[in-house]
């Protein structure tokens, strides 16, 4: 699959919650390239500090030309991306990594995002065939934080829950909570976020019998497979590289306990 390095240019940014921002970035030939689930890796600032690029993953292809990152500022990487500027341009790696694989045509499945794990799962509802049989859970701290973000669900034809840490939208708990009715109905599941909720939906997938593809986190250097800083332990006892073996894999990949 092409990669390419391209130098991208800011066209817009919105802050949609208090360390929420989304960044619209002109870059053809990644946009055309691009699958849900893939991730670019991106220069942070005009300087050499930080030297490292950053992993994100493409939250939308908006446009033929243009695509959209989702960016919680957690540090310093990601407060100077959140402080771009239209015309400023920032250097992409990308499309990098495998993405979700397809369900057969209208298939129920049902999309489970937490965090900034949810990033990703807007671009895979765009491109599914039959947005209106899809279920699209989605946890976080506050309602602030999804109320964008569910709209852009709804708009697509997706059912749409959520759960928040403070009870302030929908479910007063963890989203694990919402997944658990659907699992009689649904046919295959998508989920992204932190560790343990993904360690939680991977379990909950088993014991159902229903299938599930993850997308994992890990810290990267690369993004390119060079440095061998992004491991998890597979089930089969060997390491598996998130940047080229995913992010997206098969729950069963993955040794969860380990
Ligand atoms: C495949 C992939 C896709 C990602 N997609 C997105 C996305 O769409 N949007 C988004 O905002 N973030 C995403 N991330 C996480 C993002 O890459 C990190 O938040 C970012 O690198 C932090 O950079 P920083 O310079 O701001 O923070 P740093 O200064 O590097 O770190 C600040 C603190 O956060 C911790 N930290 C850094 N990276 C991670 C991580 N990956 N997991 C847990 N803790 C971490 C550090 O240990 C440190 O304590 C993704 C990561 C991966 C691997
Ligand atoms: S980030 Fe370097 S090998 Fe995966």
């Amino acid at each position: 699959m092409p990669e390419y390095q391209e130098n991208s240019i800011v066209q817009k940014i919105d802050r949609l919650a208090e360390t929420l921002y989304r960044l619209t970035l002109r870059a053809p030939l990644i946009a055309a390239a691009a699958r849900p689930g893939q991730f670019v890796m991106a220069t942070c600032g005009p300087t050499l500090d930080p030297l490292l690029r950053r992993p994100f993953s493409i939250h939308r292809c908006s446009g033929p030309e243009t695509i959209q990152l989702l960016i919680r500022v957690i540090g310093r990487g990601t407060e100077l991306l959140a402080r771009c500027r239209p015309g400023e341009s920032v250097s992409l790696i990308g499309p990098l990594g495998r993405g979700f694989r397809l369900p057969a045509p209208t298939t129920p499945v049902c999309l489970v995002g937490g965090g900034i794990g949810i990033a990703p799962l807007l671009f895979w509802a765009d491109r599914l065939d039959a947005p209106e049989r899809c279920a699209v859970l989605l946890g976080s701290r506050t309602g602030e934080e999804l109320t964008e973000l569910t709209a852009a669900f709804s708009q697509l034809g997706c059912r749409v829950e959520t759960a928040t840490d403070d009870g302030s939208l929908g479910h007063h708990g963890l989203v694990i909570d919402l997944l658990i009715p659907h699992l009689t109905t649904v046919s295959k599941v998508y989920a992204c976020g932190p560790h343990p909720m993904l360690a939680a939906v991977a379990a909950a997938c088993r014991s159902a019998r229903v299938p599930c593809e993850v997308s994992l986190e890990a810290h990267m250097a690369c993004g390119l497979g060079a440095c061998l800083g992004c491991t998890v332990p597979g089930a089969d006892g060997r390491y598996l590289h998130v940047c080229k073996n995913g992010p997206v894999m098969a729950a069963e990949e993955v040794a969860w306990n380990r």
